[in-house]
Protein backbone atom coordinates (compact mmCIF):
# COMPACT_ATOMS: atom_id res chain seq x y z
CA UNK A 1 0.00 0.00 0.00
CA UNK A 2 2.90 2.30 0.52
CA UNK A 3 4.90 1.27 -2.19
CA UNK A 4 5.78 4.00 -4.77
CA UNK A 5 7.94 5.04 -7.82
CA UNK A 6 9.63 8.08 -7.81
CA UNK A 7 11.11 8.84 -11.16
CA UNK A 8 11.20 4.88 -12.33
CA UNK A 9 12.93 4.51 -8.99
CA UNK A 10 10.97 1.92 -6.95
CA UNK A 11 10.08 2.47 -3.17
CA UNK A 12 8.95 0.27 -0.42
CA UNK A 13 7.26 3.67 1.17
CA UNK A 14 7.37 7.54 0.66
CA UNK A 15 10.01 8.86 3.38
CA UNK A 16 13.59 9.19 2.58
CA UNK A 17 16.19 10.00 4.74
CA UNK A 18 17.20 13.97 4.66
CA UNK A 19 20.23 15.11 3.62
CA UNK A 20 22.78 16.29 6.26
CA UNK A 21 21.69 13.93 9.21
CA UNK A 22 23.02 10.13 9.49
CA UNK A 23 23.99 10.76 6.32
CA UNK A 24 28.28 10.77 6.32
CA UNK A 25 28.76 6.95 5.96
CA UNK A 26 27.58 4.03 4.80
CA UNK A 27 27.13 2.66 8.39
CA UNK A 28 24.97 4.90 9.07
CA UNK A 29 22.92 5.02 5.85
CA UNK A 30 22.80 1.69 6.28
CA UNK A 31 21.61 1.98 9.64
CA UNK A 32 18.57 3.96 8.58
CA UNK A 33 17.64 2.05 5.89
CA UNK A 34 17.02 -1.31 8.27
CA UNK A 35 15.03 1.62 10.46
CA UNK A 36 12.87 1.45 7.61
CA UNK A 37 13.77 4.59 5.03
CA UNK A 38 12.52 4.27 1.58
CA UNK A 39 15.29 5.74 0.60
CA UNK A 40 18.33 7.40 1.83
CA UNK A 41 19.95 10.77 0.62
CA UNK A 42 23.44 11.39 2.09
CA UNK A 43 25.08 14.12 3.57
CA UNK A 44 25.85 16.84 1.02
CA UNK A 45 29.24 16.43 -0.48
CA UNK A 46 31.86 18.15 -2.83
CA UNK A 47 34.63 17.73 -5.43
CA UNK A 48 37.44 18.42 -3.14
CA UNK A 49 37.37 17.74 0.82
CA UNK A 50 35.66 20.48 2.89
CA UNK A 51 36.51 20.78 6.59
CA UNK A 52 32.98 23.21 7.57
CA UNK A 53 32.66 25.45 10.53
CA UNK A 54 34.48 24.80 14.06
CA UNK A 55 32.02 23.50 16.89
CA UNK A 56 29.50 24.14 18.09
CA UNK A 57 27.80 23.95 15.15
CA UNK A 58 23.80 23.02 15.98
CA UNK A 59 22.04 25.07 18.25
CA UNK A 60 18.41 24.12 19.78
CA UNK A 61 15.34 27.19 19.79
CA UNK A 62 12.06 26.65 20.12
CA UNK A 63 10.42 24.44 17.36
CA UNK A 64 13.81 22.98 16.14
CA UNK A 65 17.26 23.64 15.61
CA UNK A 66 20.21 26.05 14.00
CA UNK A 67 22.72 24.37 12.29
CA UNK A 68 25.76 25.80 10.65
CA UNK A 69 27.87 22.51 9.89
CA UNK A 70 28.97 24.76 6.65
CA UNK A 71 28.94 21.35 4.58
CA UNK A 72 31.86 19.61 5.94
CA UNK A 73 32.90 17.28 3.09
CA UNK A 74 35.49 14.09 2.91
CA UNK A 75 35.65 15.39 -0.69
CA UNK A 76 34.30 12.73 -3.78
CA UNK A 77 37.00 10.48 -3.95
CA UNK A 78 36.35 9.46 -0.56
CA UNK A 79 33.11 9.64 -0.37
CA UNK A 80 32.23 7.04 -3.25
CA UNK A 81 33.93 4.85 -0.87
CA UNK A 82 30.75 5.37 1.01
CA UNK A 83 28.11 5.21 -1.41
CA UNK A 84 29.37 1.57 -2.32
CA UNK A 85 29.26 0.12 1.24
CA UNK A 86 25.35 0.86 1.23
CA UNK A 87 22.92 -1.63 1.29
CA UNK A 88 22.15 -3.00 -2.13
CA UNK A 89 18.29 -3.05 -1.84
CA UNK A 90 17.47 0.60 -0.32
CA UNK A 91 17.17 3.59 -3.37
CA UNK A 92 20.42 5.54 -2.82
CA UNK A 93 20.20 9.38 -3.23
CA UNK A 94 23.84 11.38 -2.98
CA UNK A 95 23.23 14.76 -2.15
CA UNK A 96 25.83 17.35 -4.16
CA UNK A 97 27.01 20.55 -3.90
CA UNK A 98 29.95 22.81 -6.06
CA UNK A 99 30.75 26.21 -6.36
CA UNK A 100 30.43 26.15 -10.34
CA UNK A 101 27.77 24.64 -13.09
CA UNK A 102 31.91 22.63 -13.86
CA UNK A 103 32.22 21.41 -10.22
CA UNK A 104 28.78 20.21 -10.01
CA UNK A 105 28.69 18.50 -13.19
CA UNK A 106 32.29 16.81 -12.36
CA UNK A 107 30.75 15.47 -8.96
CA UNK A 108 28.14 13.89 -10.60
CA UNK A 109 30.06 12.48 -12.96
CA UNK A 110 32.03 10.79 -10.41
CA UNK A 111 29.40 8.84 -8.94
CA UNK A 112 26.31 8.42 -11.25
CA UNK A 113 27.10 5.15 -12.17
CA UNK A 114 27.04 3.73 -8.10
CA UNK A 115 23.84 5.95 -7.26
CA UNK A 116 20.07 5.57 -8.36
CA UNK A 117 19.31 9.61 -8.19
CA UNK A 118 21.43 12.78 -7.44
CA UNK A 119 19.93 15.52 -5.30
CA UNK A 120 21.98 19.14 -6.02
CA UNK A 121 22.31 21.46 -2.64
CA UNK A 122 22.06 24.58 -4.53
CA UNK A 123 20.48 26.10 -1.35
CA UNK A 124 22.49 25.82 2.14
CA UNK A 125 21.75 29.10 3.75
CA UNK A 126 25.30 28.98 6.01
CA UNK A 127 27.53 27.81 3.31
CA UNK A 128 30.94 29.09 3.62
CA UNK A 129 32.08 31.17 0.19
CA UNK A 130 33.37 28.94 -2.61
CA UNK A 131 30.46 26.40 -2.03
CA UNK A 132 27.39 27.71 -3.63
CA UNK A 133 25.08 28.22 -1.44
CA UNK A 134 23.58 31.43 -2.92
CA UNK A 135 23.22 29.12 -6.26
CA UNK A 136 19.51 28.88 -5.50
CA UNK A 137 18.09 32.15 -4.96
CA UNK A 138 19.55 33.35 -8.06
CA UNK A 139 17.35 31.85 -11.28
CA UNK A 140 19.86 31.92 -14.08
CA UNK A 141 22.34 30.41 -11.41
CA UNK A 142 19.85 27.90 -10.61
CA UNK A 143 19.42 27.19 -14.64
CA UNK A 144 23.43 27.12 -15.81
CA UNK A 145 23.84 24.73 -12.58
CA UNK A 146 21.07 22.23 -13.49
CA UNK A 147 21.34 22.24 -17.10
CA UNK A 148 25.74 21.54 -16.93
CA UNK A 149 24.94 18.30 -14.68
CA UNK A 150 21.89 17.07 -17.17
CA UNK A 151 24.19 17.35 -20.05
CA UNK A 152 26.97 15.56 -18.17
CA UNK A 153 24.98 12.55 -16.62
CA UNK A 154 22.06 10.34 -17.07
CA UNK A 155 20.78 9.56 -14.04
CA UNK A 156 18.09 11.28 -13.16
CA UNK A 157 18.29 14.67 -10.99
CA UNK A 158 16.61 16.69 -8.25
CA UNK A 159 16.90 20.27 -7.22
CA UNK A 160 16.73 20.87 -3.55
CA UNK A 161 15.14 24.34 -3.26
CA UNK A 162 15.95 27.06 -0.19
CA UNK A 163 12.70 29.06 0.89
CA UNK A 164 15.17 31.88 1.37
CA UNK A 165 13.69 33.61 -1.85
CA UNK A 166 10.67 36.12 -3.09
CA UNK A 167 9.68 33.93 -5.82
CA UNK A 168 10.29 30.36 -5.37
CA UNK A 169 8.02 29.54 -8.39
CA UNK A 170 10.36 31.75 -10.56
CA UNK A 171 13.32 29.46 -9.33
CA UNK A 172 11.47 26.14 -9.49
CA UNK A 173 10.69 26.52 -12.92
CA UNK A 174 13.94 27.08 -13.62
CA UNK A 175 15.24 24.22 -12.63
CA UNK A 176 12.74 22.71 -14.75
CA UNK A 177 13.74 24.39 -17.80
CA UNK A 178 16.80 23.10 -17.46
CA UNK A 179 15.87 19.78 -17.46
CA UNK A 180 15.56 19.23 -13.35
CA UNK A 181 13.75 15.04 -12.99
CA UNK A 182 12.10 16.43 -9.30
CA UNK A 183 12.02 18.81 -7.16
CA UNK A 184 12.96 18.78 -3.03
CA UNK A 185 12.06 21.30 -0.94
CA UNK A 186 12.86 22.81 1.40
CA UNK A 187 16.25 23.12 2.79
CA UNK A 188 16.70 24.81 5.80
CA UNK A 189 15.29 28.48 6.59
CA UNK A 190 17.11 31.73 7.92
CA UNK A 191 19.53 32.13 8.20
CA UNK A 192 18.79 32.45 11.75
CA UNK A 193 20.29 32.98 15.25
CA UNK A 194 20.80 32.19 19.12
CA UNK A 195 22.88 34.16 21.44
CA UNK A 196 24.08 32.85 25.36
CA UNK A 197 22.39 35.00 27.91
CA UNK A 198 25.36 35.05 30.12
CA UNK A 199 28.37 35.42 28.15
CA UNK A 200 26.10 37.73 25.22
CA UNK A 201 27.99 35.11 22.36
CA UNK A 202 26.28 34.11 19.51
CA UNK A 203 26.61 30.54 20.02
CA UNK A 204 27.76 29.42 16.54
CA UNK A 205 30.37 29.30 15.88
CA UNK A 206 29.26 30.64 12.71
CA UNK A 207 26.89 33.09 14.31
CA UNK A 208 24.36 32.29 11.90
CA UNK A 209 22.66 28.83 10.51
CA UNK A 210 19.60 27.26 8.92
CA UNK A 211 16.45 26.46 10.90
CA UNK A 212 15.11 23.11 10.83
CA UNK A 213 12.30 20.92 12.65
CA UNK A 214 8.63 21.49 13.57
CA UNK A 215 8.62 25.44 13.77
CA UNK A 216 9.36 25.27 9.85
CA UNK A 217 6.80 22.82 8.87
CA UNK A 218 4.00 25.75 7.77
CA UNK A 219 6.48 27.38 5.63
CA UNK A 220 7.67 23.99 4.13
CA UNK A 221 3.92 22.94 3.05
CA UNK A 222 3.38 26.31 1.80
CA UNK A 223 6.53 25.84 -0.72
CA UNK A 224 5.80 22.59 -1.50
CA UNK A 225 1.34 23.69 -2.28
CA UNK A 226 3.25 27.18 -4.28
CA UNK A 227 5.41 24.97 -6.48
CA UNK A 228 3.08 21.82 -6.68
CA UNK A 229 0.68 24.60 -8.84
CA UNK A 230 2.93 25.52 -11.28
CA UNK A 231 5.52 22.46 -11.79
CA UNK A 232 4.92 19.64 -13.58
CA UNK A 233 7.88 17.55 -11.96
CA UNK A 234 7.39 15.04 -9.01
CA UNK A 235 8.25 17.19 -5.34
CA UNK A 236 9.59 15.56 -2.65
CA UNK A 237 8.51 17.43 0.52
CA UNK A 238 10.60 18.25 3.68
CA UNK A 239 10.65 20.47 6.75
CA UNK A 240 9.80 19.72 10.05
CA UNK A 241 8.12 16.16 9.96
CA UNK A 242 8.02 14.80 13.11
CA UNK A 243 4.79 12.00 12.41
CA UNK A 244 2.45 10.90 10.22
CA UNK A 245 0.16 13.69 10.31
CA UNK A 246 2.89 15.58 8.95
CA UNK A 247 3.48 13.25 6.17
CA UNK A 248 -0.16 13.19 4.92
CA UNK A 249 0.21 16.97 4.98
CA UNK A 250 2.60 17.69 2.63
CA UNK A 251 1.25 14.83 0.33
CA UNK A 252 -1.86 16.82 -0.12
CA UNK A 253 0.10 19.93 -0.45
CA UNK A 254 1.50 18.10 -3.18
CA UNK A 255 4.86 16.14 -2.79
CA UNK A 256 4.92 12.72 -4.57
CA UNK A 257 7.41 11.60 -1.07
CA UNK A 258 9.19 13.50 2.10
CA UNK A 259 12.21 13.82 3.54
CA UNK A 260 13.08 13.74 7.76
CA UNK A 261 16.14 15.33 9.35
CA UNK A 262 15.71 17.17 12.65
CA UNK A 263 13.34 14.42 14.44
CA UNK A 264 15.61 11.39 13.74
CA UNK A 265 17.82 13.68 16.55
CA UNK A 266 15.15 13.50 18.92
CA UNK A 267 13.32 10.14 18.03
CA UNK A 268 16.08 7.95 16.51
CA UNK A 269 16.06 6.48 12.70
CA UNK A 270 13.19 3.93 14.50
CA UNK A 271 10.81 7.42 13.62
CA UNK A 272 10.74 5.85 9.98
CA UNK A 273 9.08 2.41 11.19
CA UNK A 274 6.73 4.97 13.27
CA UNK A 275 5.62 7.24 10.42
CA UNK A 276 5.15 3.83 7.61
CA UNK A 277 2.52 2.12 10.51
CA UNK A 278 0.62 5.19 11.64
CA UNK A 279 0.23 6.57 7.33
CA UNK A 280 -0.83 2.87 6.93
CA UNK A 281 -3.27 3.31 9.61
CA UNK A 282 -4.96 6.54 7.98
CA UNK A 283 -4.99 5.40 4.63
CA UNK A 284 -7.06 2.71 5.56
CA UNK A 285 -9.22 4.67 7.41
CA UNK A 286 -9.77 7.12 4.77
CA UNK A 287 -9.92 4.84 2.16
CA UNK A 288 -7.02 5.21 0.19
CA UNK A 289 -5.65 2.66 -1.82
CA UNK A 290 -1.70 4.24 -2.74
CA UNK A 291 -0.46 7.19 -1.56
CA UNK A 292 -0.54 8.43 -5.24
CA UNK A 293 -4.28 9.10 -4.95
CA UNK A 294 -3.38 11.58 -1.59
CA UNK A 295 -0.73 13.55 -3.96
CA UNK A 296 -2.02 17.47 -4.53
CA UNK A 297 -5.44 16.53 -2.73
CA UNK A 298 -5.74 20.25 -1.12
CA UNK A 299 -5.26 21.72 -4.69
CA UNK A 300 -9.16 21.29 -4.88
CA UNK A 301 -9.94 23.89 -2.80
C1 LIG B 1 22.41 19.10 11.04
C2 LIG B 1 21.84 19.32 9.68
C3 LIG B 1 22.65 19.20 8.57
C4 LIG B 1 22.14 19.39 7.30
N1 LIG B 1 22.94 19.23 6.21
C5 LIG B 1 22.43 19.31 4.95
C6 LIG B 1 23.21 19.01 3.83
O1 LIG B 1 24.37 18.61 3.93
N2 LIG B 1 22.64 19.17 2.60
C7 LIG B 1 21.33 19.58 2.44
O2 LIG B 1 20.86 19.67 1.29
N3 LIG B 1 20.54 19.82 3.51
C8 LIG B 1 21.06 19.70 4.75
N4 LIG B 1 20.27 19.94 5.84
C9 LIG B 1 18.85 20.34 5.62
C10 LIG B 1 17.92 19.12 5.70
O3 LIG B 1 18.19 18.17 4.70
C11 LIG B 1 16.45 19.56 5.58
O4 LIG B 1 16.24 20.17 4.34
C12 LIG B 1 16.04 20.56 6.68
O5 LIG B 1 16.70 20.26 7.89
C13 LIG B 1 14.53 20.57 6.92
O6 LIG B 1 14.07 19.28 7.29
P1 LIG B 1 13.87 18.78 8.84
O7 LIG B 1 13.10 19.85 9.54
O8 LIG B 1 13.19 17.46 8.74
O9 LIG B 1 15.27 18.67 9.40
C14 LIG B 1 20.77 19.74 7.13
C15 LIG B 1 19.95 19.85 8.26
C16 LIG B 1 20.46 19.65 9.51
C17 LIG B 1 19.55 19.75 10.72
Amino acid sequence: MLEIELLGVKMKNPTMLAAGVMGSTAASLNWVSCSGAGAVVTKSFSKMPNKGYKNPTTVEVTGGIINAIGLSSPGVETFKKELESINEEVPKIASIYGASPEEFSQVAGEIEQIVDLIELNISCPHAMSGCGAAIGQDPQLTFDVVEAVKKSVSVPILVKLTPNVTDLPEIALNAQKAGCDGLTLINSLGPGMKIDLETGRPILSNRFGGMSGPAIKPIAIRCVFETYAVADVPLIGVGGISNYHDVVEFLYAGASAVQIGTAIMNHGPEIFAQICQGLEKFMEEHGFQSVNEMVGLAHQF
